[in-house]
């Protein structure tokens, strides 16, 4: 059997941050942000809301968009690097929430590459004959793990979830996929995050994302313009026959420069930079949602998904829509 994608749905939090709440906190403008990373707004979630409350509310999403059955879902991966807590996983939260009683569930930490290597994990699965019915999500909330005082970083991040259901069929849709690390650039951009009680509260404590935001932004131009011929040749296809693009959204700039080394058409790529933010592994999900929203992507059509971040590492996937 093969993997297929037959089902998407997304969840963004209510509250919507505007560039200029910056301005009361930092020194930063509008302008700068837009012009900087093409980040308007993004969202946060509210103090009660975790990243297990995002898989949640994108799976109700998946449901009402989409005629299927989830009752018979065999695994469960969630790519975050902002769960609730280390243990239990998120996935096995998700998977009480839905009620499922014969399922596996696994957390993966693969920072904004996350959703496009749970998709090569799930193709693995079903490939593998193991597995037959996969969710997959990209989570975040990243609003949580920000360290406010640091202009640099606090006015990328955005909170939000997006899930696909892979399923076994005899013809798939996934064309190839491409994974790589580089752990030696993992000092340009890590976080560490722990709990602690105090006064019978739970308090997440060093909560910092650290970045070096010039030296990401060099190493992911230079690695991710350079896999993207080479993961169209896996599929059997050159850059022309990609009808849509969809990089992970880290900033509208870094999209802007992938195009012009690689040659490819900024008109034919998808973001979700502009209204959400950076939302690490969310990000992918949540601009293929918005292009279906738009009437952008078509059944039929060649995706090439390609996310990038911290580790350093990357993971890509071609595939034919046909949802
Ligand atoms: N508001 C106003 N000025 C700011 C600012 C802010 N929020 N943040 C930084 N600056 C200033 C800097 O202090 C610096 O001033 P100086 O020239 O007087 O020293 C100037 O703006 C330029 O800073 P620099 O860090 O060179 O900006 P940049 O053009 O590289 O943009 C990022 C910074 C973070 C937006 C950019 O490097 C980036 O997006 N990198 C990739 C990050 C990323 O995508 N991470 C996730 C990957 S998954």
């Amino acid at each position: 059997m093969q993997a297929k994608i037959t089902a998407l749905g997304t969840y963004v939090p209510e509250r919507i941050v505007d560039n200029h709440y910056f301005e009361s906190i930092i020194d930063t403008n509008d302008e700068w942000i837009v012009s900087r990373t093409g980040i308007r707004t993004r969202r946060f979630a509210s103090e009660f809301e975790y990243t297990t409350h995002l898989c949640a509310a994108a799976v109700e999403n998946l449901v009402e968009e989409n005629n299927v059955v989830l009752d018979d879902v065999d695994f469960i991966i969630v790519a975050t690097v902002t769960p609730d807590q280390i243990m239990p996983s998120v996935a096995s939260q998700v998977q009480e929430k839905l009620g499922l009683r014969h399922t596996g569930a696994i957390d993966i930490a693969a920072a904004c590459a996350g959703f496009a290597y749970g998709i090569i994990l799930a193709n693995g699965l079903i490939a593998a004959g193991t597995h037959r019915k996969v969710l997959v999500f990209g989570a975040e909330t990243l609003s949580k793990f920000t360290n406010f005082e640091d202009r640099t970083s606090c006015i990328l991040f955005g909170d939000g979830a997006g899930v696909v259901l892979v399923e076994a069929t005899p013809k798939g849709n996934i064309l190839a996929g491409v994974t790589g690390s580089q752990g030696d650039g993992g000092k340009d951009l890590y976080m560490s995050h722990m709990r602690k009680q105090i006064n019978g509260q739970d308090v997440i404590t060093d909560n910092k994302i650290h970045q070096n935001g010039r030296a990401v932004f060099k190493w992911a131009v230079n690695t991710v313009s350079a896999q993207m011929p080479l993961l169209a040749g896996r599929a059997g296809l050159t850059l022309n026959d990609i009808d849509w693009f969809i990089p992970h959204s880290a900033n509208l700039r870094i999209i802007e420069t992938l195009c012009s080394q690689s040659g490819f058409p900024l008109e034919k790529t998808l973001e979700s930079i502009t209204l959400f933010g950076n939302t690490s592994s969310a990000s992918i999900p949540l601009a293929l949602h918005r292009g279906l929203r738009e009437g952008k992507v078509k059944k039929g059509d060649k995706l090439m998904l390609i996310g990038f971040g911290g580790g350093l590492v990357y993971a890509g996937v071609v595939l034919e829509w046909d949802v």
